[in-house]
This record gives structure tokens, C-alpha cells and sequence, in this order.
């Protein structure tokens, strides 16, 4: 459809010559989100560049994200229809699947409900605040615990290999109500799926875009529908599980509320929108999904600055010794007194920008954009790395300084500032676990860095490029660390 008419008063996109069947794929490269971010010096915020035999617009600048996703959110708020997509979740996902506007809104409203009230629900001991707190607060002592282990036995620790399954375990005390061990084999196998699944997902998978790769033998699009099926098994029986022993006046999690809903909606003679059981029960598929990979890698992530930047992190601990003291572990409350710290996690956030792209949006109509004419159904990309590192927005881009999003006196965070950075997307697709994601990455590093001191080993390298994937991730690595002198017994 790229050949179409343009509509009068339009302009037809700019963009790089594609070659026959490829289109611009050799430019795109192995990371999409330097190639673009150059492409848009030279074509600007809005440009079209030809994947395979898909038309592809990237969009770039805060402004004109902002324009698209929110101020004409409707017209951008579409997922395309993508050959990996289909295999996630059944081709059920909430995230992924190309769901009508109407069926998208009532599950994402479901999801965003029954999340919000198992992370923010009161918990059952007095000492919490809430669930969510009290999940995290026992997961970073278990973790601190197997962190002393290891070290005992070995010396060295890979900080992602831990991270992952104490970051699992929160979501799925939400969604399931029950956690694992750390050295439980199901789990363990199961959350290093993830780093097969970000690969494959992130914008520009070629077998996305060239239908003969689709036909041809594909090792990690076989690896792809394998791990899905594993992730989609795993979920089942533990769905299965919560069926045979659902009590309507005893909601225990997550599960349990989609299925009470799904009962509900039985006997509601007025709902209108079609959807089935599996549609339903089948969101929690998604929350566990996008509630570990996200967060562990935002830890892992952390950890690696912290290790890197060891006056920094001295600061942080210097900071929570002074506000919330040594005799106490950090509460979620203590989120606004601990200004440093807000600024560190969103340094982290723009400097990293391991999330680069959104999930691919699709256009639901003919629509423009700066002028522009965009035809309905083409696939956009979100280059957030762009917005994160641009330098009209930001003052050397490239260096990590927390300090940038600190009001002049270090008192407070500069809340202008941390709304420029872009890694939760925008308007009506943006991420629905932000303010969990914001709160469990607070109350994770606030613990840790009060407890932990995180070092280089000798010989051992760190390596922080990314991988290039939906989440990118550093190179897995061994590290070392020590319990802070008031925890040493
Ligand atoms: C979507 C980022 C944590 C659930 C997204 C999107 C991004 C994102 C960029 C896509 C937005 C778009 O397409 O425009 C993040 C980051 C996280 C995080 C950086 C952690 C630091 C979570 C958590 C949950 C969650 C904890 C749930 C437990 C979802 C869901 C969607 C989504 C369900 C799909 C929304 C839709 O398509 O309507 N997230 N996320 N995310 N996120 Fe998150």
C-alpha cells in the first residue's frame, strides 16, 4: 500500500532507498536503535524505511511521540499483525495479539484492575503496607541469604541469575500466590526463557518481514514457538490447579479474580463484548510475563551501574543511612525522601534504555502525522532510545549523572526532568505495570544498597554493552559482594 495516492495537502514519508526484497534491512543492522536514531538526523522524526516487504514508519522526538501516541492515540493505538506475535500466548497475548479496539480496552481494563488491587491490596500482617511490600520485602531476604551462600561456596555471583527468580517470585505471589526456591529447576529453566524471548521480539525480527524466512529451517524462531509453549504450559497447570480449588469467596490472587470474573460475566445478560474464558483467564499469561523480565533486567541493570560507579553508589547507601537509618529496612513510604536514589533509578532508566523500542505499534486508520500522510495498517516503530539520548534534550547524553535529575540543592527530584525519559511508552498502550514497576525497583535497590556493597572481581570482565532485543540485557557476569558492616554478625 506504500504506492497509494497521498491525500491532497500531505506529504509522502521520507526515507533511505530499500534494495528489492530486502528493503533497508542491511542498515537496520544488528542495533536498530543506533541506525535509526541516525537515519532520523538525516530524515527527521517521521520517516519510513522498508522492511522486507513492509513499509515500516519510525518515529523519533519527544514531541512527535507524544503527538502520535497520546494527542492521537486512537489512530496509533494498533499492534501490526507479526508472524512471532502469533505464537505468543496462543496468539492470545494482550500485549501482542491484534485484538479489536473494543475486546484490547475491556482486557486491558481487567488486567489493570485485578493488578492493581493484588499489588496495592492491604496484606495480611500489620507490618506491610501493602502485598506488593510485603512480597518484596521477603524475596530481598531470601535473596540476600542466597547472596551470602554463594558467596561463601564460591566467591563470585551472577547478579541476573538471582535477580530473576526474586523478581519472579513477586509477581507470582501476585498472580499465583505462591514462590520458589532458588533452586528450583521449573522456575529456574523457565525464567532463562526470557532472554530467547526478548531476541526475537524486539522491532525488526527479519522473519518477521520476509515471509521465505518463515518457510525456511529458522533455529531461533523454532527455539521461539518451543519456549512459548513451555511458558504457556507452565502458566496452564498452575491455571488448572486454581480451577480445581476455586472458592468465590476466597480470592486468593490474581488467577482466581480472572476467573471469578469470567463467572460474573456469565450472568451479566448486559455484557456486550464477546470474549472467551481463555481470553480472560489467559491475561494472566501476560502479567507474569511482562512483571519479571522487565523488572529483573531494570536490577541487573542497576547492580552492573552500581558496580561501575562505586562513588555512586556510596552516596546512595550514604543517603538511605541518613534518612531511613540502619535499624530499619526501607518501606515503601521512604520513596520520597530518598531523592538520590529516584534520580539513579531514572538515570538508569535513560542511560540504559534497555527497553529501545515500544512493542511495535500499527496504525488503525489513514491518519498524518507532521504532515505527513500514514496509511491505515502500517507498522510503527518507537524509538525511545532516540528520545532518551538526544541531545536537544538532555546535556552529554552519553555520560551517566544521576545528579542530572536533582533540583539545584540535591533535595528533590526535578520531576520535569524525569518525565522526559521515555521507557514505559505513552497514551493508550503505555505499560500498565508502570507504577508497580517504579514502586518494586525503589523498594528492591533501596533494600539492597542498604544492605549490600557490590564489587568488581579481579579478572573477572564487565561487560556493559547491550544485546539487542525488546529488553536488551548486559553480558551475564560474575561480581562480588559483602554484607555492610551492621549486617555482618
Ligand atoms: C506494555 C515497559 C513492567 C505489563 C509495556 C510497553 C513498554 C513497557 C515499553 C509497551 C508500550 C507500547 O507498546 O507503547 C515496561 C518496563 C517495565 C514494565 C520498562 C519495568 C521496569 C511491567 C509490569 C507489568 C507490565 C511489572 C505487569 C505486571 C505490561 C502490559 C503491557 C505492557 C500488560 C501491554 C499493554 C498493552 O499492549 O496495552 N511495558 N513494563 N509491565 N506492560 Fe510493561
Amino acid at each position: 500500500h506504500f504506492r497509494r495516492e497521498i491525500p491532497e495537502g500531505l506529504r509522502r514519508l521520507p526515507g533511505p532507498t530499500p534494495l528489492p526484497i530486502i528493503g533497508n534491512f542491511l542498515e537496520l543492522g544488528s542495533k536498530p536503535y543506533l541506525s535509526l536514531t541516525e537515519m532520523s538526523k538525516r530524515f527527521g522524526d517521521v520517516f519510513q524505511i522498508q522492511l522486507g516487504m513492509r513499509p515500516v514508519v519510525i518515529l523519533s522526538g519527544y514531541e512527535t511521540v507524544k503527538q502520535a501516541l497520546t494527542k492521537q492515540g486512537d489512530d496509533f493505538a494498533g499492534r501490526p499483525d507479526l508472524y512471532s506475535f502469533r505464537f505468543i500466548n496462543d496468539g492470545k497475548s494482550l500485549a501482542f495479539s491484534t485484538d479489536k479496539a473494543g475486546v484490547w480496552r475491556a482486557r486491558r481494563k481487567l488486567a489493570y484492575s485485578a493488578l492493581r488491587s493484588f499489588s496495592s491490596l492491604e496484606g495480611k500482617l500489620p507490618e506491610y503496607s501493602c502485598v506488593l511490600e510485603e512480597h518484596i520485602c521477603k524475596e530481598t531476604e531470601h535473596l540476600i541469604k542466597e547472596l551470602h551462600n554463594v558467596m561463601t561456596a564460591e566467591g563470585k555471583f551472577d547478579p541476573f541469575r538471582y535477580i530473576v527468580v526474586s523478581v519472579a517470585n513477586v509477581i507470582c505471589g501476585m498472580c499465583f500466590g505462591r514462590r520458589y526456591d532458588h533452586h528450583n529447576q521449573e522456575l529456574l529453566s523457565l525464567v532463562n526463557l526470557a532472554e530467547d524471548f526478548v531476541q526475537v521480539t524486539g522491532s525488526g525480527n527479519p522473519a518477521d518481514f520476509i515471509p521465505a524466512l518463515q518457510f525456511l529451517p529458522n533455529k531461533s524462531m523454532k527455539k521461539f514457538v518451543n519456549l512459548n509453549n513451555r511458558f504457556n504450559n507452565f502458566v496452564q497447570k498452575i491455571v488448572s490447579e486454581h480451577y480445581s480449588t476455586f472458592d468465590k469467596d476466597n480470592i486468593r490472587d490474581i488467577t482466581d479474580s480472572l476467573i471469578d470474573h469470567c463467572e460474573d460475566r456469565k450472568l451479566d445478560e448486559n455484557s456486550n463484548i464477546q470474549m472467551s474464558d481463555e481470553k480472560i483467564v489467559g491475561i494472566v499469561n501476560d502479567l507474569f510475563g511482562a512483571g519479571f523480565d522487565t523488572i529483573s533486567t531494570a536490577l541487573s541493570w542497576a547492580v552492573m551501574y552500581l558496580v561501575a560507579y562505586p562513588e555512586v553508589e556510596e552516596r546512595l547507601y550514604e543517603e538511605i543511612k541518613e534518612k531511613v537509618g540502619l535499624d530499619r529496612t526501607p518501606v515503601m513510604s521512604d520513596r520520597s525522601n530518598l531523592p538520590l536514589l529516584e534520580s539513579f533509578i531514572l538515570e538508569l532508566f535513560r542511560h540504559s534504555s534497555y527497553l529501545p523500542f515500544t512493542i511495535p505499534h500499527c496504525s488503525t486508520k489513514d491518519t498524518s502525522l507532521n504532515g505527513y500522510f500514514i496509511p491505515k495498517d502500517t507498522c510503527v516503530f518507537v524509538n525511545q532510545w532516540q528520545i532518551n539520548h538526544d541531545p536537544e534534550l538532555w546535556k552529554d547524553p552519553s555520560m551517566f549523572i544521576p545528579d542530572r535529575f536533582l533540583s539545584a540543592d540535591g533535595t528533590e527530584v526535578n520531576k520535569q526532568e524525569g518525565e522526559k525519559v521515555l521507557i514505559f511508552g505513552l497514551g493508550r498502550r503505555r505499560c500498565i505495570g508502570e507504577v508497580i514497576a517504579r514502586n518494586e525497583v525503589f523498594l528492591f535497590l533501596a533494600i539492597i544498597i542498604q544492605k549490600l556493597h557490590f564489587y568488581k572481581l579481579p579478572g573477572e570482565p564487565v561487560d556493559m554493552t547491550p544485546e539487542y532485543g525488546l529488553t536488551m540485557k548486559h553480558k551475564r557476569c560474575y561480581l562480588g559482594v559483602a554484607m555492610r558492616a551492621k549486617d555482618v554478625q
